[in-house]
């Protein structure tokens, strides 16, 4: 019988759709799951997917690959969708993507699978790159295509004898992987209300941090984090561990409304600690290794990065255009970032880099300065003559404030 790979988190929705798709589409079902650092008892997911009815069950680790091609990129092109969100659920789209393709070569399939429902900006990455990557894979998204509501789907389970986890009674819909958790629907559909503290997994109350700061220090090689403390870690091990101590100082919660691609806003609570860390040293070492222009230009850079990221244009010309601009900015973004950690807060305390642009001598308000002070001058006026020039002849009339300031205030 034909088959089709369908991307299987071992959730409700994919688990129903294992036996909607066989009874639709008479197709056998192989699934896949892809850890990208989302944490699950895989054996046990895959063990699930053979008992609902899959004809096999997948699983492949695409941690380091994940790491290596999307987050590392996006760390370094400053990748964060609308100043807010690390795009951790956006990144690992084109992956899983890929991977699903992959697979269905592999296996001869004639379809790929994924439970994105019809609303979110999840269908169009993994439609959009998929379409772009095997044109002539068919794609089936059942939760998108069925009109079951929560409760029909836990009865078609019952009556199906699908069997329900404890994550699947959650109120909420959750996506996670290492570098970053996004949580929606429930209470917090409503902007107005606090998220609860139920809402939180992997940060603790910043109320609850440890009274000490903490000191971290990060080098950076190239915009690429390679050692924490003086000492080399491994790139999945370095995220796992800001994970763990920035969470537990309750940073990287995010609370946002987002603009969606597909046209809505939409009210997310992400959870970044590593992120956040990381972003924030990396920014600190480009301040001081990229001169004034390049700083200016990779802002607008980064802002166009993370919108290709989040709206599924990953396999794209314009992301490898963007992507080769990033790589040259990084040549020299290479020292150390000392980041101090508080409740709720990362700061950076300290910075330095072989490459440094910052020069002591010329910015030093002691003994030793070496700024041309007189050169100030010449400089003022040249770069003040346009307006000067253009106050004379059109502006002078109109440049106050409305009446006098010292007799208002009188
Ligand atoms: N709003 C985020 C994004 O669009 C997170 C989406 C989370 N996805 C999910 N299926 N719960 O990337």
């Amino acid at each position: 019988m034909a088959s089709v790979v369908l991307a299987y988190s071992g959730g409700l929705d994919t688990s129903v759709a294992i036996r909607w798709i066989k009874e639709h589409y008479d197709l056998d079902v192989i699934t896949l799951t892809i850890d990208v650092g989302n944490d699950r008892d895989l054996p046990a997911i895959a063990a699930r997917a053979e008992q609902i009815g899959a004809i096999k069950a997948l699983v492949v680790d695409a941690r380091a690959d994940f790491v290596r091609y999307f987050v590392w990129p996006a760390l370094q092109a400053g990748a964060i969708y609308e100043n807010q969100y690390p795009l951790a659920t956006a990144l690992a789209r084109p992956l899983i993507a890929r991977l699903l393709v992959e697979v269905a070569r592999a296996e001869g399939a004639v379809a790929v699978a994924h439970g994105c429902t019809g609303k979110g900006n999840d269908q169009v990455r993994f439609d959009v790159s998929i379409n772009t990557l095997a044109p002539d894979l068919k794609i089936i998204a059942p939760v998108r295509e069925w009109s079951m509501t929560r409760d029909n789907e836990i009865a078609y389970a019952a009556e199906h004898t699908i069997p329900i986890t404890a994550t699947n009674a959650s109120p909420y819909s959750v996506d996670q992987n290492l570098w970053g958790r996004s949580v929606e629907t429930g209470i917090l559909e409503d902007p107005w209300e606090e998220p609860p503290a139920d809402v939180y997994e992997w940060t603790s109350g910043p109320e609850n941090a440890p009274r000490e700061a903490a000191y971290v220090e990060i080098t950076f090689q190239h915009g690429i984090p390679v050692a924490l403390n003086g000492e080399e870690v491994e790139s999945l091990r370095l995220i796992e561990t800001l994970n763990t101590l920035a969470g537990s100082y309750g940073i990287g919660r995010i609370d946002a409304i987002e603009n969606r691609l597909v046209g809505i806003k939409s009210r997310e609570v992400y959870e970044a600690p590593a992120s956040t860390v990381l972003h924030a040293a990396h920014r600190a070492l480009e301040s001081m290794t990229l001169s004034r222009d390049q700083t200016r230009f990779k802002e607008i850079v980064a802002a166009e990065y993370a919108r290709l990221v989040y709206n599924g244009q990953w396999y794209s010309a314009l992301h490898q255009d963007l992507a080769t601009y990033v790589q040259s900015t990084q040549r020299f973004v290479s020292g150390v970032v000392r980041v101090k950690l508080t409740n709720g807060q990362c700061t950076v305390v300290g910075r330095k880099s072989e490459h440094s642009l910052y020069s002591h001598s010329l910015a030093t308000y002691d003994t030793g300065d070496q700024f041309d002070h007189n050169a100030a001058l010449g400089f003022i006026k040249l770069w003040g003559l346009p307006l000067t020039t253009q106050a004379q002849a059109q502006l002078l009339p109109s440049l106050g404030i409305e009446g006098n300031l010292l007799e208002q205030a009188k």
